[in-house]
């Protein structure tokens, strides 16, 4: 029995903050962020957006094709959670309407924890295919003012239903897997940004693909050419390429270079306008993917790439089901981006500043999102998420 996608959606902040503004502070090119990461645009969540209205926005039209009440599991993945005990899925839970018998659990390994979340979803699946799972993933990612990770921030939820005969992609059942105690990229409890070593990281990325791929290849006894594209995390686009040139070379393809970018370019082009969003971003790179694609792909295999600072990382993947362009979400997801609105660098940074209140009062926060959730204020420290009317 095939299990897997059944359906999949993303969605982001209503502000972006396109990197020319950047640029012009730090008074270099644009075309080091345009070209040398391959980023445009990064998105911007305003004070009345986290990655519960993030993610309830991303589920929102996959609820309205499916009754919420077959839902068994929702399980929420982040490293950006809003508490260090409630899982924020709970919050989604109630302003999507989901079943009290619908059980939630948020999950975390830095951008690795929503592939970890697909795999568990299909085992419960597997195990009792009327089950359906809702797996969301949602982060915004931040980095200090005037750091090199700077022009890598964004944020984004995916939300995915996985179920028996999927319409969207059947996962295979094999997949290979990488984990290293490293310290490339990491984010204390005491922090609200991230702390890199950009290069590092960089440089574990790949070895952790190399790893990955290899155990992959034990398992699934496939060879590169057998996967007619591939997602990978997505930090910033430029890391997509340098990935797919480096498999390349490692698996021993034939496939000349622009053959192998122009498998990868149709991924990323909604990273380059959201920037990262962490553990949704492989997710949004196959949304990307598919809603780019002139081609109708059915019957093809995909390849996908997870990887997760610390780190963990895995490569799996799986056949695209004929009649899958008819799930898809394209019209909703650009016309959420071009509806966007551009923020000045003094909107980014006062957006970039805000921090919720912590001294136990009442405070509702200005509507600023255009998103279909907020989170309109904190009264005695609890989070008073609405939809928006
Ligand atoms: N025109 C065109 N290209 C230009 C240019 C110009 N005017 N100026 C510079 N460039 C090119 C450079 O040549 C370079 O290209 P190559 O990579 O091909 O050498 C590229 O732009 C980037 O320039 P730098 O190397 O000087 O960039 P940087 O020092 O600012 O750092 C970075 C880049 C390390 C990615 C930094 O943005 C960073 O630390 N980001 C956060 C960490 C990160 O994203 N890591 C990725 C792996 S970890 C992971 O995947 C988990 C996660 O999500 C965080």
């Amino acid at each position: 029995m095939s299990v897997g996608i059944d359906d999949i959606s993303f969605a982001t902040s209503s502000f972006y903050l396109d990197l020319q503004r950047l640029a012009d502070v730090q008074g270099i090119e644009a075309d080091k962020f345009y070209q040398g990461i391959g980023q445009e645009k990064m998105g911007i969540v305003a004070p009345d957006e986290d990655v519960v209205t993030l993610a309830a926005a991303a589920a929102e039209p996959l609820l309205q094709r499916l009754d919420p009440q077959t839902l068994d599991t929702l399980i929420f993945a982040t490293e950006t959670g809003v508490d260090q005990s409630k899982a924020a899925g709970i919050f989604v839970h109630r302003l999507l309407g989901l079943s009290p018998r619908c059980r939630v659990v948020e999950m975390k390994q830095a951008c690795y924890s929503a592939t970890a979340a697909v795999q568990m979803a299909c085992a419960l699946v597997a195990r009792e295919p009327q089950r359906r799972v809702l797996v969301l993933a949602s982060d915004i990612a931040r980095y200090d003012l005037g750091s090199s990770g700077e022009a890598t921030q964004g944020c984004g939820a995916a939300a995915l239903v996985i179920s028996a005969r999927p319409r969207v992609v059947e996962i295979d059942p094999w997949s290979g897997h990488h984990t290293e105690d490293v310290m490339d990229f990491w984010r204390p409890n005491y922090r609200a940004t991230a702390l890199v070593d950009g290069k590092y990281s960089t440089k574990i990325y790949l070895k952790a693909l190399k790893q990955a791929w290899a155990h992959y290849q034990e398992v699934s006894g496939l060879d590169f050419d057998a996967l007619d594209h591939i997602c990978y995390h997505l930090p910033f686009s430029r890391m997509a390429e340098k990935a797919q040139l480096q498999l390349a070379k490692f698996a021993g393809t034939r496939a000349d270079t622009e053959t192998l970018l122009a498998r990868v370019e149709p991924s990323v082009r909604y990273n380059r306008l959201i920037g990262n969003s962490y553990t949704a971003s492989l997710y949004v790179a196959l949304v990307s993917l598919l809603d780019h694609s002139d081609e109708d792909l059915s019957g093809t295999r995909l390849g996908f790439f997870s990887y997760g600072s610390g780190c963990v990382a895995e490569f799996f993947s799986g056949r695209l089901v004929p009649g899958y362009a008819d799930r898809l979400h394209r019209e909703r997801h650009q016309s959420q981006l071009v509806s966007r609105e551009a923020l000045d660098y003094e909107a980014y940074l006062r957006f970039y500043g805000f921090e919720v209140p912590t001294d136990g009062g009442d405070h509702s926060f200005e509507e600023w999102t255009r998103g279909p959730f907020r989170l309109a204020g904190i009264q005695a420290h609890k989070r008073i998420y609405q939809p928006r009317s």
